[in-house]
């Protein structure tokens, strides 16, 4: 690895990069089938991802003929990291195996290790014999949506597809290593004032918050559109705001401290609820929500949006919150869901669903085309990173932890083969026309 990221870091040409070695193994963070049982018993909570994850030399898989071979400069973390690490709902290994089955190349996937990640920014190594607009030298981002186009599901939205699946989750060789293998179709340019570790951290979250309010599988966000966000500076809710904002709407972001109320405000959200401020109580117990706290958020929410309800909700907390989303929107308004952080059995009170004529929208990933639009707005500085820190990847377990606790801010990023920070800009001017200010805005003093 000592070699390619030389290569990398002197500027050398694609037909060089293309010379250089593969490693028959590399380093990557995993986690193992024997450890699958080590959180029997513990609460969800306090299952510590830094005792599942490890870090060490894996084998290079052989690469396929759609496939490249990536250098990968960084990487991030997402909640399915976590969802891996504690092995929940599932352990991710029965994914693998049912992968596995499907043809010979597939059974590379079915291992007793799980390299994890779905996130990466890097340079491209080699390319498969069926690739043909990708080549070695090609500095790309990676999004994690991964089709087997052999299936007709798959051609009109590649997120119907019968076997389509999270690469890094549901597929193994994932992006928290210096090495991993993709499919070509997971392509992108990576926006070129960005650093490695900026870069990095978009595709998968920015992605899905574009599918849920811009594009045309989502709610379909409107000008004029009033949208509550929950967790609005988390990874998801973050690029809501920057796409409810870009297209003329009003974000009614809900956090849950000051200092996120200060960023929201920052980014141009003047409109903030602090959840943990108000002491909103949704369910008065483990099995009865609270009507009347539902009416009191919703109160509050017309109080910020000028005595209207909203048209859309972007909800993602799931069990804890869901009654009180589809209560909150509107008359024929939209909620957008892709998530269940705090429980995937929702409870609603349908009356006011089917009264009031709602919509209730199932939202997940993106596919190629809106995964490319979503990178098109980061390279054009119309959309920001939302990098908050960044780890070295023998840190990975802490920085799953941090994401797991709700301690983050935005995006954590992981250097995988960079070396440092602040590596990877090749457009600076652009850099500053985009503006330190926005691309800096998450980040720890
Ligand atoms: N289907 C998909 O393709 C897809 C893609 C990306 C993410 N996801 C899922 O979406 C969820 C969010 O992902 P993320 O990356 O944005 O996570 P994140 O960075 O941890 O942000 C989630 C935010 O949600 C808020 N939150 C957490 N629990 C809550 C609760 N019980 N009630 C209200 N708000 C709560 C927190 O904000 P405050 O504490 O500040 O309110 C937190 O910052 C995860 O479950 C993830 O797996 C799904």
């Amino acid at each position: 690895m000592d070699t390619i990221l030389e290569a990398i870091q002197s500027g050398a040409s694609g037909a060089d990069i293309a010379n250089v070695p593969i490693p028959d193994h590399y380093r990557a963070a995993y986690v193992h089938r024997d450890d699958v049982a080590m959180f029997e018993g513990v609460e969800s909570a306090d299952k510590d991802p830094r005792k599942s994850l490890r870090v060490g030399d894996v084998a290079t898989p052989e690469l396929a003929p759609d496939e490249v071979y990536l250098a990968v400069m960084a990487s991030s973390i997402n909640f399915n990291t976590v969802w891996t690490s504690i092995f929940e709902p599932l352990p991710t290994f029965g994914f693998l195996d049912r992968l596995g089955r499907e043809s010979d190349w597939a059974a590379r996937h079915a291992l007793p290790y799980h390299v994890v990640g779905s996130d990466a920014s890097g340079v491209v190594l080699r390319v498969g014999s069926a690739v043909r607009n990708w080549k070695p030298g090609d500095r790309v981002t990676v999004h994690c949506n991964y089709v087997d186009d052999q299936d007709p599901s798959a051609h009109d939205d590649s997120m119907l597809a019968s076997n389509q699946r999270i690469w890094g989750f549901e597929t193994n060789f994932g992006g928290l290593a210096d090495l991993s293998v993709v499919k070509a179709n997971q392509l992108m340019p990576k926006p070129t004032h960005l650093t490695w570790e900026e870069a990095a951290v978009n595709a998968l979250c920015n992605s899905t918050s574009y599918r849920m309010l811009v594009g045309d599988h989502g709610a379909r966000m409107k000008q004029g559109d009033s949208v509550l966000i929950w967790g609005a500076t988390g990874g998801i809710g973050g690029y809501a705001v920057q796409y409810v904002l870009n297209g003329g709407g009003t974000p009614i972001g809900v956090v849950s401290s000051p200092e996120r109320t200060a960023i929201l405000n920052a980014m141009g959200c003047e409109a903030v609820i602090d959840r943990r401020a108000e002491k909103y109580r949704l369910w008065s117990d483990e099995h009865t929500q609270d009507e009347s706290e539902w009416r009191r958020l919703g109160k509050k929410i017309r109080e910020l949006n000028g005595g209207e309800d909203v048209d859309i909700v972007f909800e993602h907390p799931g069990r804890s919150t869901m009654g009180a989303s589809v209560f909150a929107a509107k008359r024929g308004g939209t909620v957008v869901t892709c998530a269940a952080t705090s429980g995937y059995m929702v409870e609603f009170d349908n009356r006011h669903f089917w009264m009031k004529l709602k919509k209730l929208i199932a939202s997940h990933f993106a596919n190629y085309a809106e995964a490319y639009a979503a990178n098109r707005l980061i390279d054009q500085g119309r959309i920001h990173p939302l990098l908050q820190a960044t780890y070295p990847l023998d840190q990975v377990g802490e920085a799953a932890l941090a994401v797991h606790r709700n301690e983050a801010e935005g995006k954590l990023a992981v250097l995988c083969l960079a070396p440092t920070e602040g590596l990877g800009i090749d457009d600076p001017e652009k850099r500053e026309r985009v503006g330190e200010a926005n691309l800096t805005r998450f980040r720890t003093p």
